[in-house]
């Protein structure tokens, strides 16, 4: 009996202590689960909080470099509107420069081409007389009054001298020069061959002897 006693004891300390044992294992176990457990849940929401700022760091870079983007296309924009005035200005100054130019060179050659003209036309002048044709200075100082030929009385008052000899030319104007030649008016004619040079009187008389 004793025996059966004893062992109903050791039976009975054996269960309990491996049920405290076990009991024990399970508080133990749980508040290691816990921290465990708040460990992930509390890395998982500092990860979420990462997660979040870097997207908004993202999102504010994103956001800078937009606007930095717009800012340069802008300052390209008015750079390149700037330019572009700038280019249409100096085109249209350079095609004014021309223009003026074209036109003072154009003026120019124009006044050059008249003074030519104007220089040939007294040289041609200039040598007829000298060569001893007086048919241009007769049809300028005196066709007005005696004719182209000298086929009319001057002023109804002048014998016609077309086709006179060239002596009684000669001897009539520079009769007049001096005074000494002449009718009612001979101060007329006076006046007209003043300014005659003996060179033009041989060239006058030789064109009126020879109409
Ligand atoms: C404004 C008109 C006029 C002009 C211009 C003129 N004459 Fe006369 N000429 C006269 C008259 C008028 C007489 C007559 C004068 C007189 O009473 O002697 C005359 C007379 C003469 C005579 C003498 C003829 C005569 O009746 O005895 C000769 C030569 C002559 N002229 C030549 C010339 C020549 C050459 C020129 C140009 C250089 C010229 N004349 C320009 C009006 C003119």
């Amino acid at each position: 009996m004793k025996y059966i006693i004893s062992l109903a004891a050791a039976l009975l300390l054996l269960g309990c202590s491996s049920e405290q044992k076990a009991s024990e294992e399970t508080t133990e176990a749980s508040p290691a689960a816990n921290i465990v457990e708040t460990i992930q849940t509390k890395t998982a929401e500092v990860g979420k909080h990462v997660e979040e700022a870097t997207q908004a760091a993202k999102e504010k870079t994103q956001k800078l470099v937009d606007e930095a983007a717009e800012g340069a296309k802008k300052v390209q924009e008015s750079v390149t509107d700037v330019s572009q005035n700038i280019t249409e200005e100096i085109a249209q100054t350079s095609q004014n420069i021309q223009d003026n130019v074209a036109d003072t060179t154009e003026k120019i050659a124009d006044e050059l081409k008249q003074t030519t003209q104007e220089i040939q036309e007294a040289v041609a002048t200039q040598s007829a007389v000298s060569e001893g044709d007086g048919t241009n200075l007769f049809k300028r100082k005196c066709a007005s009054c005696h004719g182209a030929t000298g086929e009319k009385a001057a002023l109804g008052k002048s014998q016609i001298i077309k086709g006179w000899e060239a002596g009684k030319i000669i001897t009539a104007l520079n009769g007049y020069k001096e005074g000494n030649y002449g009718g009612a008016m001979k101060g007329l004619m006076a006046s007209q061959a003043a300014s005659l040079s003996q060179d033009d009187i041989e060239a006058l008389a030789a064109f009126l002897s020879k109409q």
